[in-house]
């Protein structure tokens, strides 16, 4: 029996579910030694924090800035004063690599027919950069940053900009992150959400369950119609 029922519209998340971060992160924040963990850690939970703070607070910048941001107070809380360091990981968002089973797995939906694109907090700039980096702009139908209405996912308003302008119901779209925050988000909004738990994550305590739990993309194909 298929998951997956009527839809029309794959859409993904971006960071840590298309793309790796943590890797990258983590061989370049290997030169601060026994820091380089929490570095790696606290930035990213202090990028989202910030992200949903600023929604909160109706104060919005875009994901650059608020990563940028993260990273400064991240630096500053482990007392690395290192400017070499803090570029180097800020150009890293644009260049990150999508996960190896990415390419093909997008590359399948679209010979079936089906849309894939992605809906993610980062700015236009930063996602064009991994996408093309990445070499696979060809096997997507669109690219939406939450820069279009400046407010970050878990937002609803989020979700329904990509059901807006793909002009179907929600329940049409099959959402994937391997960020369980945004799977409550988008499964409450009522996309059927697929939660890709690549790193055996126990699940949040927060509305909207996923529809399916899978470890890597690739699994994806197992939860297709017919
Ligand atoms: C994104 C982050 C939050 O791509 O993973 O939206």
């Amino acid at each position: 029996m298929s998951t997956l029922v009527g839809v029309e519209a794959y859409i993904f998340d971006a960071y840590g579910t298309l793309f790796d971060l943590k890797n990258p992160v983590a061989a370049r924040a290997a030169r601060v030694g026994d820091k380089a963990f929490q570095l790696s850690e606290l930035w990213r939970q202090k990028q989202l924090e910030y992200s949903w703070i600023r929604s909160l607070m109706g104060s919005h910048a875009d994901f650059w800035k608020v990563t940028g941001d993260a990273l400064d107070f991240t630096l500053d809380n482990l007392n690395i004063n290192d400017p070499a360091l803090r570029s180097e990981l800020m150009e890293l968002y644009l260049s990150l690599p999508a996960f190896e089973e990415v390419p093909d797995v997008l590359r399948t939906l679209r010979s079936k027919g089906l849309k894939t694109g992605i809906l993610s907090n980062g700015s236009p700039t930063m996602l064009t950069s991994v996408v093309n980096h990445s070499n696979i702009a060809a096997s997507l139908d669109f690219i939406l940053s939450v820069e279009e209405i400046g407010i970050f996912k878990p937002s609803h308003k989020v979700y329904h900009l990509a059901a807006e302008r793909l002009n179907i119901t929600p329940e049409k779209v099959a959402f994937f992150s391997s960020n369980a925050w945004d799977i409550a988000g988008a499964s409450s909004f009522g996309f059927q959400a697929v939660w890709c738990n690549r790193g055996n994550a126990p699940n949040e305590r927060l509305p909207g369950q996923p529809i399916a739990e899978i470890t890597n993309l690739k699994d994806i194909l197992d939860l297709l119609e017919g």
